[in-house]
């Protein structure tokens, strides 16, 4: 498929460098937005995204090394997930030492010189805070563990079994098995949301707060512009350890089904996130939250309404429209849109199976990665890339259980193969193991290497990585994109979602056809006030583009992007 009326690569960077820092340099812009609102964030697994010292992981220089082509790109800050020392049972997200780098990853100097060469190109770095819990080899919790009455004993939670053998209560580890287990030392049990290895903190113990945002103050020194704040959900249990209600039926891990009500999302988190803000807003941080919410109200509650919490709580309902499905993304985009906060998209991440697998057919799965590109970077919002989907990466999932490394896929096999799959190395070339490493990489690389590459995709007019490029480039340029208000269209079509970003006397007009079949849709812009407007297309994969904004004949899953203006 061709673009339309777009520049060249060559003339897309000159636009680029034309706008390098708009963000940068204007902290609020005219309509009181902030930078991290205009901002793209994109998500880095250090294991998987760039191997400096072919030790089959990858590290902070590998990613200083790619700060060129995050900025070609169009990315104004990075995620990085736990970078910090760590056993790696959870691979970083059993953190023994909050203040430092993993020596697989590099070190404290080397997190240094990236913040700089970020700056230089005016790319962000922002850290990932795991907040419930720290790794069962921190030294808090293993002066807590030494004997119940050490120094640190309250800052974990620690209870007497309900008699020999049996826990304080019947909660599920979200893992698998007890959320208990016994210290034969002390006798007493300890309570783990997660693995056993990542003991939960009392956020009750006003001395685990303290210690905590002392943390993120000790970060914000050293130059990150924010968190994204792991598992939020989960800070908290209900003081009295209720059990939680029994449900039918047994789980992927054999264990039986129960509402997690009293271990999850309780009031005083919202309490605890908002005090974690003010200290954010000492350093003019923002703070992106693991926020999985079964309802916008419950979404609602995370951006704080009166009081400020989070910037940016992550729709995840979004992610969990597994299907092409025009009425459903109406549906998520419209509740999220009107919930009162900043939108926040993302399409997948570390945990979940790639956007290209969810959405693919099998057949058009390149025009499916497309479609759905334009779709969560024209939104009004934020979007959190994760890495390689600008590629098309694909999940590859392990098929023996022996060749399994994320402990779930272990314990829950087959039915849980656990996350490996959406954590391969970048595909950086198609020279072997996808030019990421010259040893074998900790996870094998998909097939699809060969073709859906940086160097091969870079060559390509027509890849995704340059329809991302596209894309971007018009998100950190066109005001209406930025800025505008989103007014969905033909709100009844089943095939074919259209809006309007609307902004002034300009709008951007989007229409994403989600089916295998060609539709054509008729615009009757009138009531939005651009019944005579002039359109330019900006982007498309249609061929040729449609010559009238009136009616526009969409190909399978194809995309048209066009500017009006009266
Ligand atoms: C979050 C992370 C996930 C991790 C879990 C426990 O959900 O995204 O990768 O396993 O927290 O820290």
């Amino acid at each position: 498929m061709k673009f339309r009326n777009l520049a060249t690569p060559a003339l897309f960077t000159v636009i680029l460098s034309l706008f390098p820092s708009v963000q940068a340099q204007k902290k609020i812009d005219a309509e009181g937005h902030q930078w991290w609102q205009h901002a793209v964030f994109y998500e880095i697994y250090p294991r998987s995204f760039a191997d400096s010292d072919n030790s089959g992981m990858g590290d902070l220089n590998g990613i200083t090394s790619k700060m060129d082509y995050l900025k070609q790109l169009g990315v104004d800050a990075i995620w990085i997930t736990p970078c910090f020392p760590s056993p790696q049972v959870d691979f970083g997200y059993d953190v023994s030492d909050y203040e430092d780098i993993d020596p697989t990853y590099g070190t404290l100097k080397d997190f240094d010189h990236m913040v700089e060469e970020g700056k230089k190109k005016d790319v962000r770095i922002i850290l990932d805070f795991v907040i419930n819990h720290t790794s069962d080899q921190h030294k808090w919790f293993l002066d807590s563990k030494s004997s119940k009455t050490a120094g640190h004993r309250d800052w974990y939670i620690w209870r007497d079994g309900k008699g020999a053998n049996q826990p304080p209560n019947n909660w599920n580890s979200t893992f698998g098995g007890s959320a208990w287990k016994l210290d034969p030392a002390t006798g007493q049990y300890y309570y783990h949301y997660f693995y056993a290895e990542q003991p939960d903190l009392n956020w009750r113990n006003p001395a685990v707060e303290k210690a905590m945002f002392d943390v993120t103050r000790w970060w914000y020194k050293r130059g990150v512009s924010g968190f994204r704040l792991d598992a939020v959900d989960t800070m908290f249990e209900v003081e009295d350890l209720r059990d939680n209600p029994t449900l039918p039926g047994i789980n992927k891990f054999g264990d039986p089904n129960q509402e997690v009500k009293y271990n999850a999302k309780l009031p005083e988190m919202h309490d605890a996130l908002t005090k974690l803000r003010t200290v954010a807003d000492e350093s003019d941080a923002v703070l992106i939250g693991e926020t999985w919410t079964k309802n916008i109200e419950e979404l609602k509650e995370y951006y704080g309404g009166h009081r400020k919490e989070l910037q940016m709580p992550m729709d995840f309902l979004f992610t969990q429209v597994n299907q092409l499905s025009a009425p459903e993304f109406r549906r998520q985009i419209a509740g999220v849109d009107k919930s009162g906060g900043w939108p926040v998209y993302l399409l997948s991440n570390h945990d979940i199976v790639r956007a290209y697998n969810r959405y693919g057919d099998g057949q058009h799965n390149d025009d499916i990665a497309k479609l759905m590109a334009g779709l969560f970077l024209t939104l009004r919002g934020t979007p959190i890339l994760y890495y390689g989907e600008e590629l098309g990466m694909e999940n590859n999932d392990p098929t023996r259980r022996e060749d399994v490394k994320d402990p779930i896929g272990r314990l829950g096999w087959p039915k849980e193969k656990g996350r490996d799959g959406e954590r391969t190395p970048m595909q950086w070339n198609d020279s072997a193991n996808a030019g990421f490493s010259t040893v074998a990489p900790w996870l094998p690389v998909p097939a699809s290497y060969k073709t859906h590459n940086v160097a091969a995709e870079d060559k390509d007019p027509d890849s995704i990585l340059n329809f991302y490029r596209h894309l971007l480039a018009l998100r950190h340029t066109d005001a209406a994109l930025a800025e505008g208000e989103y007014v969905a269209l033909n709100e009844n079509d089943p095939n074919v979602i259209s809006y309007l970003r609307r902004y002034k006397n300009e709008a951007v007009l989007v229409a994403l056809n989600m089916s295998n079949t060609e539709h054509t849709v008729k615009f009757d812009l009138a009531p939005q006030g651009f019944g005579k407007a002039k359109s330019t297309t900006l982007l498309t994969t249609l061929k040729p583009a449609p010559a009238r904004i009136e009616e526009v004949s969409l190909a399978p899953f194809g995309v048209y992007i066009a500017r009006l203006s009266k």
